[in-house]
């Protein structure tokens, strides 16, 4: 067990005296959990192999599962990657935001930080938190979402705690953030961009940006659905302990259906959907055309509903914009899709 602290700051009225003390504690090696416009971060500095260790055992990762690194700028992007200058233009309209930019690696970048990859994950954020942060080291902070591996990513301090209290030195809390979903993860080390993880920044929008795009079928989750209708296989990811049921069908025929075979079940659904659920346990998160708001609230219902329920049962969307980011987590989660 590890003591860890918790400080509390406002978004709007940053407590620079917290943030000096924890840039600190990453220059020293320590372990730091910080907020930023996607989820919570759990943060040590990437130039030590040392402190990125201890990110590792603190969320139990796999070792060979890469971590992205955090910058304030682009400023000093050239010192941990090789850009490819034919994208530098382009990037400057994602950052600082929800995107994640992969380059070819310099050797600055350990195997430790790349997963024995040749390339490096990078990330500007948004967040006035997490930039004043970053500002104030001068090395790169490697971070993943703070939750214990196959965990939703946290959201809300609650659950950074419910995870992390005692595996991490610090953590600064302040549950002011957007999106709410891991960022859009590209890949620009190659003739053409390819998506890595789909997030708050969107296919169409990164279509425009940067002309052809390559989405792999693995986004759609198309690959790992059919692994786990596979007898005894269950891939599971951002996923709570309760079954989760992704709702791909909304007819009424097939929900009629759904009621009947899932009982002792949570149905989280659209305001719309609303009549169709009377006497059962649901919960309206907003009309469905918010899906902005669905995809910030997703990985809080999860947990907030873990181990209350036989399953959890969740309404899928349409897979373009916000949406294909949506149905990514969502497939990942559920063990089912009806
Ligand atoms: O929004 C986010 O990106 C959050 C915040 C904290 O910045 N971070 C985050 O990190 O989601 P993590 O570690 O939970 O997810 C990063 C993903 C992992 O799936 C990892 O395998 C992939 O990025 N990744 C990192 N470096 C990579 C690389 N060099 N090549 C391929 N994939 C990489
Ligand atoms: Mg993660």
């Amino acid at each position: 067990m590890i003591s860890t602290t918790i400080y509390n700051t406002d978004i709007k009225n940053i407590d620079i005296s917290i943030l000096t003390e924890a840039a600190h504690d990453l220059s020293n090696e320590k372990t730091v959990i910080f907020p930023t416009e996607t989820v919570y971060g759990l943060g040590a500095n990437a130039l030590s192999d040392n402190a990125a260790l201890k990110i590792y055992r603190a969320k139990n990762r796999p070792p060979d599962n890469p971590l992205i690194i955090h910058l304030p700028d682009f400023s000093d992007v050239e010192k941990y990657a090789f850009i490819n200058n034919r994208y530098t233009d382009k990037i400057q309209k994602l950052i600082p935001g929800p995107f994640t930019f992969l380059f070819k690696k310099r050797k600055v970048i350990s195997n430790i930080i790349s997963g024995n990859l040749d390339t490096v994950a990078i990330r500007i954020p948004v967040h006035p938190v997490a930039n004043e942060l970053l500002k104030l080291c001068d090395f790169p902070v490697a971070a993943p979402s703070a939750n214990l591996s196959g965990k939703p990513s946290p959201t809300r301090v609650k659950h950074v705690i419910e995870d992390m209290n005692g595996r991490v030195d610090t953590i600064i809390a302040c549950d002011d953030i957007e999106f709410g979903i891991e960022s859009t993860i590209m890949d620009l080390s190659g003739d053409i961009p390819v998506m890595l993880r789909p997030g708050p920044v969107s296919a169409e929008q990164l279509e425009e940006i940067f002309g052809k795009i390559i989405v792999p079928e693995y986004i759609h989750g198309k690959e790992q659905a059919d692994r786990i209708l596979a007898p005894g296989m269950k891939y599971r990811h951002y996923a709570p302990e309760t079954p989760v049921i992704l709702i791909t069908d909304k007819s009424e025929k097939n929900i009629d259906y759904i009621k009947n075979k899932y009982t002792d079940s949570v149905f989280i659904i659209f305001n719309e959907y609303r009549e169709l659920f009377k006497g059962l346990n649901y919960i309206p998160v907003c009309d469905e055309k918010n899906i902005y708001f669905y995809a910030s609230s997703i990985y809080d219902l999860l947990r907030e509903n873990d181990n209350k329920y036989s399953n959890i049962i969740i309404m899928g969307v349409k897979e373009n914009g916000m949406g294909l980011a949506v149905m990514n987590r969502l497939r990942k989660a559920s063990s089912l899709e009806v």
